[in-house]
């Protein structure tokens, strides 16, 4: 489980999130959140994956890094992962996910800044697919089936960056 991906834009990071995003709407929610965790470093693009992602939940509103704010949420229309992209079958409806959930955890120190920030509250939300970028921060109360991407800068060209991702192997079938 799991797959490396050169992305060579802006645009091509934000296609690749929005495909896994369609996926990950179509799954049936589970007991409790899905949690997709983001690392790398400041302009890695993590942020444009979380705006890439939400186009692929079909939420409409812009997207910013939550940066002082450190959880922004976001509803997640009920068609949500019936695009070309979705995997087969279809969850959606009122008994899919419902919300985003955004997390910036720059400014945290440890997991226990997010504990008290309501952390328990949002992971027992079956219907909620949560993304935090700077992941690695608050890994301490992440639950081991968080779904990681790892990003990396290249060192020869300036558009480039490595996507190291770790999603289930039918969440990344045929994505490049
Ligand atoms: N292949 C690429 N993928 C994503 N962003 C890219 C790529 N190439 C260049 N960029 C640029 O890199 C920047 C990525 O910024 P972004 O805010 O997504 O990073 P970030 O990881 O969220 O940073 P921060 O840690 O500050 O939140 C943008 O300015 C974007 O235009
Ligand atoms: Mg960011």
């Amino acid at each position: 489980m799991g797959k490396s991906i050169s992305s060579h834009s802006i645009t091509h990071t934000k296609r690749i999130a929005q495909k896994i995003a369609e996926r990950c709407a179509a799954q049936k929610p589970g007991k409790r959140a899905m949690v997709i965790a983001l690392e790398g470093d400041l302009g890695a693009g993590k942020t444009a994956f979380a705006q890439g992602f939400a186009k692929g939940l079909g939420i409409a509103e812009k997207v910013l890094s939550p940066t002082f704010v450190i959880i922004k949420s976001y509803k997640i229309p009920l068609y949500a992962g019936q695009g070309k992209h979705a995997t087969l079958p279809r969850w959606s409806g009122q008994a899919g996910y419902k919300l985003l959930y955004h997390l910036d955890c720059y400014r945290l120190k440890s997991g226990e800044d997010l504990v008290s920030l309501g952390w328990q509250e949002i992971l027992n939300n079956p219907q909620a697919i949560i993304m935090l970028e700077w992941a690695d921060r608050v890994k301490s109360v992440l639950p081991p089936r968080a779904y990681w991407a790892r990003f990396s800068h290249s060192r020869e060209e300036r558009n480039a960056r490595t996507l190291a991702l770790r999603f289930p192997a039918v969440f990344l079938r045929d994505i490049s």
